[in-house]
């Protein structure tokens, strides 16, 4: 999987969903499922868009002892998501039981595991005064993409403006909190534009709410590919959402 633009599916239903998914027509984008389509649909709602020929990062975030979250990545990765994720801060024996949870798990290629480092909402005074962590913002990323390496991980969730220091680790670095040059900040703290996040060295970006709420979230969509993707990547993705459109209409046809 290269570089890719991942819309945040942040709704309230499948029916929500899938309706915004329409919008799109022959275009499947990389989705992510997150706790509030989860928490509602279950994980039906994965297996049913996995069908469909999305790419799904399940945005779950686990962050228990170290058995529990063994065994609850073995469970979600028989879903056969592409990408997965847990909180860096509850450890590298944690981090190791969810990598040995893939790999029990996984019926075929193991699921991209990222760990999250700090949340885009979290700022340095939030750090400093509510959570007692006197390192700084920047530090306590580094810290934990160090030990997320450590203990075997693909690469972290972090703010693009973090994400020149993940790639220095050589991890992944999936950056959400991204908003266009002109748009609100909403609840999000560490935001960068499409093009800055680019610049940065970030991987994967996750946008939500300026493609969901946008007036046309596909010009939106597209919009976040121009300003993210280099223009050969841009061409390949094209012909990738060809193949998987032909694939569709092959299933459609054995279907009727
Ligand atoms: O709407 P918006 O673009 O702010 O959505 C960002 C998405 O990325 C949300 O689904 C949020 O849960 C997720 N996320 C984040 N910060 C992290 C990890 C995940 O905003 N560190």
């Amino acid at each position: 999987m290269g570089r890719d633009v991942i819309i945040a599916c942040d709704f309230s239903s499948k029916m929500k969903t899938l309706g915004f998914l329409a919008c799109f027509r022959h275009i499947k984008p990389f989705i992510k499922i997150g706790m509030e389509l989860y928490y509602k649909e279950g994980p039906s709602i994965v297996t049913e868009l996995k069908e469909k020929g999305y790419k799904i990062f399940l945005d779950l975030k686990l962050h228990d002892i170290p058995n529990t979250v063994h065994k609850a990545m073995c469970n979600l990765s028989q879903l056969g998501v592409d990408m997965i994720n847990c909180h860096a801060s509850g450890g590298i024996q944690m981090m190791q039981a969810a990598v040995a949870g893939i790999k029990e798990g996984a019926k075929s290629a193991l699921p991209i595991l990222i760990a999250v480092t700090q949340l885009t909402s979290t700022s340095e005074e939030m750090l400093k005064k509510e959570l007692l962590i006197q390192s700084s913002l920047v530090d306590t990323v580094k810290h934990y993409a160090e030990n997320a390496l450590v203990a075997g991980i693909n690469g972290v969730v972090c703010s693009p403006l973090e994400a020149s220091i993940v790639k220095e680790l050589g991890l992944l670095s999936v950056t959400p909190g991204i908003r266009f040059a002109d748009a609100n900040d909403d609840d999000q703290k560490r935001i960068a534009t499409p093009e800055l996040a680019k610049a940065y060295g970030s991987d994967y970006i996750v946008v939500g709410r300026p493609i969901t709420n946008a007036a046309n979230p596909v010009d939106a969509y597209n919009k976040c590919l121009e300003q993210f993707l280099d223009k050969d990547e841009n061409v390949n993705k094209e012909i990738e959402q060809d193949q998987v459109c032909d694939a569709d209409q092959e299933n459609q046809a054995e279907d009727d």
